[in-house]
This record gives C-alpha cells, structure tokens and sequence, in this order.
C-alpha cells in the first residue's frame, strides 16, 4: 500500500469486537505489509482508558488471536505503539470538537489523512454519531487533496425493514453511498468468495447451475456453543434477525445470482440485489408451514449437562426467542423457479459448521444396482464455507468386485492442502478492502433493505399470531424434528455433516 496516513477510529474500542477482531486482524495486516506505514488507531469510547492501558488490553487480545506464525514481540511492540485512545461519550454533541483537535493532533499529513469510522458501538448510537461528526466536518473532504473520509457500518444494520431504511436515510444525510460500508463478515470468508471463483471462472458447472439440473439447494450454518454472554442483543434478536437476514441471505445470493457482467463492486451487488427483489414473500398462512423455529432446551451430553436457552444469564424464563430457524426459499425467476432453498442455522447444535449444498437432479434412468436408500439420491456439490474450508463433490463409483454395485464417494479439495497459505480472517480481508475503497463485499443499502422486507412478513406473522409454535429442541441436537418433515415432505432430506468433517463417509461422531 501506498505511503499515506490512514487514521482508524474506532467508535465502542472498549467492546469485544474491538479487542477480539479488529485490533488483531489490523495487527496482521501490518505484519503483512497491508498498512501503510502512516497507520493509527483511534479507539474512542466511554471507559476512561489511557493509550497505556489500551494498549495493554489490546495486546491480550494479540496474544490470543493472533496466529502463531505472526506472533514477533519486537514488530508487536511497534504495532502497539500506533494505538490511541480517546475517552469522551459518544452521545454527546458537544464532545465532537475535542475529537476533531485529538485527530489533528494525530494527524501526520493534516487533512490528507484518510480517516476510517468504524461503528461498533450499539446501533442506535449510529445516526446520531454520524450527525455528529457531520457537524464538526469530520465526515467530508474539505479539499480534492484531503483524505477519504469512510465509515463502516456493523450488524445489525436495522432492526425491521422500516428501521433498516430509517437508517439508511438518517446515514445519508452525513455520507454518501460510496463512503458507507455495510459490513456482514461472512462475505469477508474466503470460501464465500470462492463461491464466486468457483461459479464463474469454470466452464463446468454454470450450464448446470439452473432448475433443469438442481433438485434443490440447502445452506446449514450451525454453532455448537449457545448464547453465551450475549442475551442482552440476542433476546430481542433471534436467529432469524441474527443469522438468516444477513449472512445466510447473502450465501444464497452468491449461490443462486447471475453471472454479473465484471467484477467491478456494483456489477456483483447488482445481481445480489436482483436475488433478493425475486426471493418469494411469504403470506401469514405460509410462514408456520415454511419457517420452522426453535429453542434449546436442557440436555445431557455424554454425561455433560447442557443448560436450556431458558436458563441462560440474561435470559427472559418465558423467552419466545428462536435460537433455531429452518425455512424454505423460492426465488422467483427463470434459472430457480421451482426450485427449493432450505436456509437452517442454529446454537446448540452437534457442531460448528457452515455449508452450501447444490442436490443435483438423479440420472433418469438406473441400470445398476445401488445401495438401498441411495435410489434416488443425486450429485451433491458440498461448498464448505467452515470449519476445514473446500469443496466436496459426491458421485456414484463402482464398488470393487463382481457385478455392479453403486455407492457414493466424494472428490475433494480442502484449503488446509495449499499448505502454509494464509487464510486471512474475514475481518482482514474487509478492512484491508475498505481502506483500498473496494466494496464489492459490503452491502449497498438497497440490498440490505431488500433483505429485510423478504424476513418483515416472517417476523409480522411471529408478532401477531401467538399460535405459531416455537418448538423446543434438546441442546445438543440438530434442532426440531419438525425441520426435517419440512423436507420430507417434498422428497428431500438435509445432509448431516459430521463432526469429523474430513472423513466424510466415514464414522461420523455427532
Ligand atoms: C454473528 C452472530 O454475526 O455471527 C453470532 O451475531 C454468530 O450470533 C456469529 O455466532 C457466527 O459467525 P461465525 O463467523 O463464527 O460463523
């Protein structure tokens, strides 16, 4: 990167992202040569911190989340050395001129230093810190040579469709569009990104990529922890608004959109946005047939207990939260229609795991024998977002012998066999992308808010129809077994993956 001077500020640095996240994915950015050598790191927030004892918060979080192979005291301590805090409360207008002398102060090149807000402080803080940098001119250039001025935004960006487009108006009363970077982190993973590689730098698989070929399409993302310290949000959030509006849209729309015609920002946001205007609203009656929602309960797993969602600190004993959503998608358009997309993610699952799977149609016609139950069971193209990234193609082989007798093996590729190859965290890869004024994998506002008008009839039904049941299902368990009559009623049936995830076909400990 270019010599300048790039000023991180971090609005809500005494939080977990900050120290988790952030700081050491800019600690690896550094180490990798990604920042220019005029970096700075703000951290702003209400606790009464020093840059010292900053610092030595954040150098816990370096060691432990830093890789190993990244860890070098001597370039840490310098890294270190470019932290700064700022106490002040956010809330308050007049705070803003201290911040704007302190940013001066800091200031390498005067105004033709970039600065980049990064709001990870609670939501509602959003438009009114935006409001207030505005007003002390911290959100414009003031000149064609003055730096950037960039903020990016974090989830939950809204709480419903209207808060959502509340939000995105109130922003762009302070910032433009091209300044406001959106983020869902798991456009940041690299094997999301693949999926775009792999879809549309292959021959192969795009001419089957349609409903002539595709018998149906599920996208798992579960989490074997519960709701740990985070009741407070995730009461009145729940898997749906959690998981599914943001990150398991956004996979389905890298799965199921067109070819964009570059690769520039908005070719792909484009095609993006055209999947979310075709996903197929849900009318009240449909919502308890096509959305299955569910909450842990207690359980004991080899002879460990494990709490209900009920009993969790901070959380309501009566709570109706879904910490559990499995749901059928349509996309109305030519390539899909007709098409099933099951979306399920979950806490308190089996395990950890991400994965797309595109179910191929089965050959037409059977000449040889198969292994009973596999009759009618197609090409599975596993996209493995995480744990063990890669890609996993299943398909009929000959088992050795007399005769000829089908069973189903998988060919596979996993990033773990490009060796020592860094796989940069999610976080990286997006800063590294905003400070370069690349939003291809952040979300323009008109996606998000497009996203939140096809979950708004979901979350309406839910509000207004207390019949709607919420079913428990035991910690531990792949959720409700009711998400599993979703498909068999259509002839499907989702793919367990096992906790083993390497060896695929083998004995699978759940
Ligand atoms: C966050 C959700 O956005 O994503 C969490 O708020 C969830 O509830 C997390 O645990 C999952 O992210 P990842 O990268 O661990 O799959």
């Amino acid at each position: 990167m270019e010599d300048k001077s790039i000023v991180s500020v971090i609005f809500g640095a005494s939080g977990d992202l900050t120290w988790r996240k952030l700081v050491p994915a800019l600690y690896d950015m550094y180490y990798r040569g990604l920042l220019p050598g005029g970096f700075k790191v703000l951290g702003v927030g209400r606790a009464q911190l020093t840059d010292e004892s900053f610092r030595e918060k954040m150098k816990e979080g370096l060691d432990r989340f830093v890789p190993a192979s990244f860890v070098d005291q001597q370039r840490m301590a310098h890294f270190l050395q470019q932290l700064h805090y700022h106490a002040m409360d956010t809330n308050a207008a007049k705070d803003y001129e201290g911040l704007r002398r302190r940013l001066g102060e800091l200031s390498q090149t005067a105004d033709r230093d970039d600065y980049l807000y990064y709001f990870a402080m609670p939501p509602f803080m959003y438009a009114p810190v935006a409001s207030y940098l505005h007003t002390v001119g911290l959100t414009r250039r003031t000149s064609a040579q003055s730096g950037f001025r960039r903020v990016i935004i974090e989830k939950p960006f809204g709480h419903d469709a209207p808060s959502a487009a509340n939000l995105n108006r109130e922003l762009l009363r302070y910032f433009s569009e091209d300044q406001i970077y959106r983020i869902d982190h798991y456009l940041g993973k690299e094997a999301v990104q693949n999926m775009l590689v792999m879809r549309f730098s292959n021959g192969i698989f795009e001419p089957l990529w349609n409903r002539n070929y595709v018998e149906y399409v599920e996208i798992t993302s579960s989490e074997a922890l519960g709701v740990g310290s985070r009741a407070g949000y995730y009461e009145s959030a729940g898997a749906l608004r959690d998981m599914v509006q943001n990150h398991l849209l956004q996979l389905l729309a890298i799965g199921a959109m067109d070819p964009p015609v570059s690769s520039d920002a908005n070719a792909i946001r484009n095609e993006m946005l055209k999947v979310f205007l075709s996903l197929r609203r849900m009318t009240p009656e449909q919502v308890p047939e096509y959305v299955i929602r569910g909450q842990y309960t207690g359980a004991v797993r080899r002879g460990e207990p494990l709490r209900a969602y009920r009993e969790e600190k901070g959380v309501a004993p009566e709570s109706k939260t879904e910490t559990f959503v499995a749901m059928k998608c349509y996309i109305d358009n030519w390539r899909w229609s007709g098409v099933p997309f099951y979306i399920r993610t979950g806490k308190c699952l089996p395990t950890r795991v991400t994965e797309v799977v595109v179910h191929f149609r089965p050959n037409p016609h059977h000449i040889f024998a198969r292994r009973s139950g596999m009759e009618n069971v197609g090409n599975q193209l596993v996209l493995r977002i995480q744990p063990d990234e890669g890609i996993l193609l299943r398909f009929g082989m000959k088992v050795p012998g007399a005769g000829f007798h089908v069973d189903q093996v998988s060919m596979d590729f996993h990033y773990s066999s490009l060796g020592e190859k860094h796989i940069p965290d999610a976080y990286e890869r997006l800063l590294s992308d905003c400070m370069m004024g690349d939003a291809t994998l952040y979300q323009r506002g008109d996606a998000v808010e497009a996203t939140w008008q096809y979950v708004q009839p979901i979350l309406d039904a839910w509000a207004s129809d207390p019949t709607i049941p919420l079913y428990g299902y035991p910690a531990g368990s792949w959720g409700p077994e009711q998400a599993d009559t979703l498909l068999a009623t259509d002839g499907h049936a989702w793919r367990y993956p096992c906790k083993n995830l390497t060896s695929d076909d083998g004995y699978c400990e759940l």
